[in-house]
């Protein structure tokens, strides 16, 4: 465990100048905030700048890599999956992929490909739409998808669902670590009961203070996780997940969302031997518990709860269709023949099998689909389930 109050703070300096002033002018502000700026200040947040010192954020060379990196294989199996999709819908036209939070785009780029030569009917419905928040990643998509611009009314960018969907979608919302970006907030469980995690920032460092509850929207949270935890125990809470969830709902017409992330069920993540949470920076490939540490230089994450993603979508007429690994996942939408194909043990062939290893990303990225306006359809995609049925039906799903 990091001593976070002898950690210096290190990062940006700019981005350094604007939280600690923010803290000066108000007082101390919430972890989330804290999370919030460093990641998404609009002129020197980690995802929001241009360009970055020496290396890439997404990718070998940067900070972490996704499985878009490592092989098309998930891009190719998406594309198997959406096509199905269309056609459970009815094959409407158009049919929207929207995908959100694409960072380099390269997953969108390996459905396009794919759709493109194996799906060609369905590819001539498609309409694929980009959200990023960060203009900087929306111009390395840009760049990604060139070869595609040329075909009118296929691609579309927004910063922001409402700014590009005044009107209700049919197609599918899919997203790929997005969720585990958003900003947290921190709790800890004290002899006085549950505190939140705040920044305050004195001679040059940041400093965590523990301090009541900062929202209503936190406290409900809790009382609805009603969690037996023991003092000491420190977690994280995604309030924005569930915002992001509601307005996914609201803007589906008829048709899915296909989260895929690394995370777990409620019950499992908040379990009372999970004592530190989840919450982790990466660094060129490594990793640290350090939020001080690079201010806008390393990226930020934690684990996401998919019960209370599953339970929110249930309150806006989004239906649960499965929660499966991403192993199960690639295997349902028969990526053994995709894998057949390469040549035993070759650079590339390990690579489509990292993506599905039992000890790795296989089981710690898992998947789950919602439906809306279809009734129960089957999926390729959740033909294995590895979790019983009720897995998502905890507490926060209640
Ligand atoms: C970890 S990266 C995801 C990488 C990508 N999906 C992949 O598979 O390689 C997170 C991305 O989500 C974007 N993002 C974060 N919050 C967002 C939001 N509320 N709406 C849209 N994009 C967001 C970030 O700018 C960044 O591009």
């Amino acid at each position: 465990m990091v001593n976070l109050e002898l950690s210096v703070s290190t990062g940006h300096p700019e981005l350094i100048a604007a939280i600690a002033s923010e803290i000066a002018a108000s007082g101390p502000i919430p972890f989330v905030r804290f999370m919030e700026l460093a990641l998404y200040h609009p002129q020197f947040g980690y995802y929001m700048r241009s360009t970055l010192p020496a290396h890439e954020r997404i990718g070998w060379q940067g900070d972490f890599y996704t499985s878009s990196d490592v092989h098309p294989i998930l891009g190719q199996a998406l594309a198997t999956q959406a096509e199905q999709m269309y056609r459970l819908l009815g094959q409407p036209h158009p049919f929207t992929i929207v995908e959100m939070g694409p960072g380099k785009g390269l997953l969108a780029k390996h459905i396009l490909a794919t759709c493109a030569h194996r799906y060609r009917s369905f590819f001539q419905h498609l309409r694929y739409v980009l959200i990023d928040r960060s203009p900087a990643m929306r111009e390395v998509q840009r760049r990604n998808l060139a070869p595609w611009l040329d075909r009118p009314d296929l691609l579309a960018w927004a910063d922001d669902l409402p700014n590009v969907a005044a009107q209700h979608l049919t197609g599918v919302f899919f997203s790929n670590e997005l969720v585990d970006s958003f900003p947290v907030h921190r709790v800890q469980v004290t002899a006085e009961g549950i505190k939140e995690l705040w920044v305050d920032y004195r001679d040059g460092r940041f400093i965590e203070r523990l301090r009541p509850l900062s929202s209503d929207a936190l406290t409900d949270h809790l009382d609805r996780l009603s969690p037996e935890w023991p003092e000491g125990y420190r977690t994280e809470i995604n309030l924005q997940a569930q915002d992001w969830m509601k307005q996914v709902a609201q803007h589906l017409d008829r048709g899915f969302v296909l989260t895929i992330d690394y995370g777990h069920t409620a019950q499992d993540l908040y379990r009372s031997d999970r004592k530190n949470g989840t919450f982790l920076c990466y660094s060129q490939q490594s990793v640290n518990e350090d939020p001080f540490l690079r201010v806008g230089d390393q990226d930020m994450t934690a684990h996401v709860d998919f019960s209370c993603l599953a339970a929110t979508g249930e309150e806006q007429a989004l239906r649960t269709t499965g929660f499966t690994n991403q192993m199960s996942f690639l295997m349902g939408l028969g990526v053994e023949q995709l894998i057949a194909e390469l040549e035993q043990d070759s650079p590339a062939f390990n690579a489509a099998i990292h993506l599905l290893r039992p000890n790795g990303m296989g089981t710690t990225f898992k998947v789950l689909i919602q439906h809306k306006g279809i009734v129960c359809p089957e999926l390729d995609g959740l033909q294995y389930k590895p979790f019983f049925s009720s897995a998502l039906t905890t507490q926060s799903a209640a």
